[in-house]
């Protein structure tokens, strides 16, 4: 066979890992790999490269995608679905491993149920928010970069006695900010699942000000549902706001100071969180996804997606897989309640 491998959406520390464990099983396997530039552009548009052994040699740490991405959608683009069609068949590819969070593999879902286009998805996202996987590779890293931020956070807080805000990614999900919260010790953390008011966070801040602790670290995610704050500007091809675009750790640290009288200032991670290295778990996690991939293409299993369950990697329908968003269920954030004021 001759299998295309495209990553699209946020670019996300491990996607080489999954191209180069993709490839390695394929070429064992006897199959020929070909990179598909920029996501789902690149089969709009017709952009192909080799990948050979010596392509996807020394990718396990590097940070980014080799292939490059977009967040494109051959839906929205005049005779993209046509075009992405044809020029899967004019290269001669016989199956694609689609790379991507819930846009990405949305459109490989419909693609497949569609057309029967031969795909298989492998779930990539720092926000964590695929639903029929516990875990995507990202992740991890972008939790590890966080809770780096929140410690070094803490001594200036704890210098100055102030009020520290972390603005952290996940777009409509917490999932970013529970973790790292937990992990570094917030003192509040306000995510889009949970109606924590401002009133509430500040009540908590001085709680803890009250028990003689004079600095408060408080994590919030670009999702956070806040008064007055209205969701603006352009949409991506996919309908999404930029959520950083609305500024809410900003907006949130002006009111913590209007409503406590403590100096706050604020600290947005922004893309930082994506960038580099990926950690060893998300390495791993990155390179069994892939095998699964690999081997769903050699049965000729389309449709479907590489999964975490627990600690077996499984197979779930790429349709599953994209139906709803995965949100912080309150179990898990009650674990970081625990420990606010
Ligand atoms: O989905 C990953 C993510 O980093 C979100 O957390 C964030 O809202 C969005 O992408 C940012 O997108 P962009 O890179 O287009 O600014």
């Amino acid at each position: 066979m001759k299998v295309g491998v495209l990553t699209g959406g946020g670019d996300c520390p491990g996607l080489n890992a999954v191209i180069r464990a993709v490839s390695r099983r394929l070429f064992a396997r006897g199959h020929g790999v070909v990179g598909i530039r920029e996501g789902w552009r690149g089969l709009v548009d017709g952009r192909f490269e080799p990948l050979g052994p010596r392509e996807v040699s020394g990718l396990l740490p590097r940070g980014g995608t080799i292939l490059g991405t977009s967040r494109t959608n051959p839906y929205r683009v005049e005779g993209g679905v046509d075009a992405v069609l044809e020029h899967f068949r004019a290269e001669s590819l016989d199956a694609l491993v689609a790379i991507g969070g819930e846009d990405t593999l949305g459109v490989g879902a419909r693609l497949y149920a569609e057309h029967e286009f031969p795909v298989v998805g492998v779930p990539k996202t720092i926000d964590n928010d695929l639903s029929a996987t516990d875990y995507t590779f990202g992740f991890d890293t972008a939790v590890s970069i966080c809770t780096e931020a929140i410690d070094r956070l803490h001594t200036t807080a704890e210098s100055h006695n102030r009020v520290m805000v972390v603005e952290v990614m996940g777009r409509h999900t917490g999932w970013i900010a529970v973790m790292s919260g937990i992990a570094g010790g917030a003192d509040v953390i306000l995510i889009p699942e949970q109606p924590v008011s401002i009133e509430d966070a500040c009540k908590e801040i001085r709680h803890r000000h009250d028990r003689g602790k004079d600095f408060s670290i408080v994590v919030v995610s670009e999702g956070y549902e806040l008064e007055g704050v209205a969701d603006g500007g352009d949409v991506d091809e996919f309908g999404h706001v930029r959520l950083s675009e609305r500024g809410i750790g900003a907006r949130l640290a002006s009111q913590i100071e209007q409503q406590t009288g403590f100096e706050t200032r604020v600290t947005v991670l922004g893309h930082v969180q994506r960038g580099g290295s990926p950690t060893p778990r998300d390495r791993v996690l990155a390179t069994r996804y892939g095998l699964k991939a690999a081997d769903l293409v050699h049965d000729g299993s389309f449709g479907r997606m590489a999964a975490l369950h627990g600690d077996r990697i499984v197979d779930v329908s790429l349709e599953e897989a994209t139906a709803e968003l995965k949100r912080v269920p309150d179990d898990w954030f009650e674990v970081a309640r625990a420990f606010f004021g």
